[in-house]
């Protein structure tokens, strides 16, 4: 089976004035799948925007390959089944949202009465159906977003690479776009996404990737990530407001001296470690690994 997504020993070595160098990456490799929703998971600066940028055939690789569908990424016709959300859209602001969809659409090579239907129908899912005929200058920073993501749907593609695509967006928007994340999935689509909030990874990724200073330090299933790790649990009595809060190893002894106390323990609730733990134990894995 074709990956939908596969990067080999991929490296970015950017290089400024006076031989400033920045290895933005340094050898990564990934596999996505077809059907799957995969996070792109890493502190600012850590090389999300550096790798969809290469993905993308913006910028070249200094080594390794990438390829989508595949098809190597240096060839154009690898960006046919893309929909591409960069990191800060900018769209030719003087065009209406509906007449920047049109133009999209004709890059695409799409009939006009498919666009007509399909750009009225994404429009209204991303709540901009009113604010159609108004140039993009006038539009707020979630409205370009939501405008931004209608322009990935539009083409009906295959492989979503989609660079902070919650940013801007307020709870509304970031509902709807979890939502719209699931349903490509549930038609077998591929979404690829970057993003540094670990809330964004739980509620739709099946995997993620961990990436801090341009090295990939983890791979691994979200609902394993979900599963492991009860840190602590949580102790309601009915005579008491206050829970108690218990490590894993002290939980038996701990009820067992409620019960002798003549307490009644209603709720015992475990506090996982979760995301957000898992995240920040890598990213403080690696500052400590960093030489001084
Ligand atoms: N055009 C560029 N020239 C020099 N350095 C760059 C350039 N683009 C990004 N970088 C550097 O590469 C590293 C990775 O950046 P980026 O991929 O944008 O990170 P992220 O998207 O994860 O926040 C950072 O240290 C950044 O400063
Ligand atoms: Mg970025």
């Amino acid at each position: 089976m074709i990956n939908a997504i596969e990067i080999t020993e991929l490296m970015k070595t950017y290089r400024g004035k006076r031989m400033t160098r920045v290895e933005a990456l340094q050898g990564i490799s990934l596999k996505v799948c077809a059907g799957e929703v995969f996070g792109f998971l890493g502190p600012n600066g850590a090389g999300k925007s550096t790798t969809i940028k290469i993905l993308m055939g913006l910028i070249r690789s200094t080594s390794g390959t990438a390829s989508v569908s595949g098809l190597d990424v240096n060839r154009p016709e690898s960006r046919r089944f893309i929909g591409y959300l960069p990191e800060n859209p900018s769209f030719y602001d003087y065009l209406t949202a509906e007449e920047y969809l049109r133009f999209v659409g004709g890059c695409f090579g799409m009939p006009g009465s498919l666009l007509s239907r399909k750009t009225e129908e994404y429009l209204k899912l991303l709540d901009l159906w009113d604010a159609r005929k108004r140039p993009i200058r006038g539009f707020s920073k979630g409205m370009v977003q939501r405008l931004g993501l209608a322009q990935t749907l539009l083409h009906d593609p295959d492989v979503y690479i989609l660079d902070e695509p919650m940013s801007g967006l307020d709870p509304v928007g970031r509902a709807l776009v979890k939502e719209i994340m699931l349903d490509l999935k549930r038609r077998g689509k591929c979404v690829f996404f970057s993003t540094h909030i670990t809330a964004d990874v739980e509620a739709v990724c099946d995997r993620l990737a961990v990436i801090v200073g341009g090295v990939i330090r983890k791979v691994q299933r979200v609902d394993e990530i979900m599963a492991q790790g009860v840190e602590a649990y949580r102790v309601h009595c009915t005579d008491d407001d206050q829970a108690l809060r218990v490590e894993p190893a002290a939980l038996r002894e701990t009820l067992a001296k409620l019960e002798q106390g003549g307490r009644k323990v209603t709720l015992v609730e475990p506090i996982r470690a979760g995301l957000e733990r898992f995240f920040l134990d890598v990213v403080k894995e690696c500052a400590a690994e960093k030489p001084v």
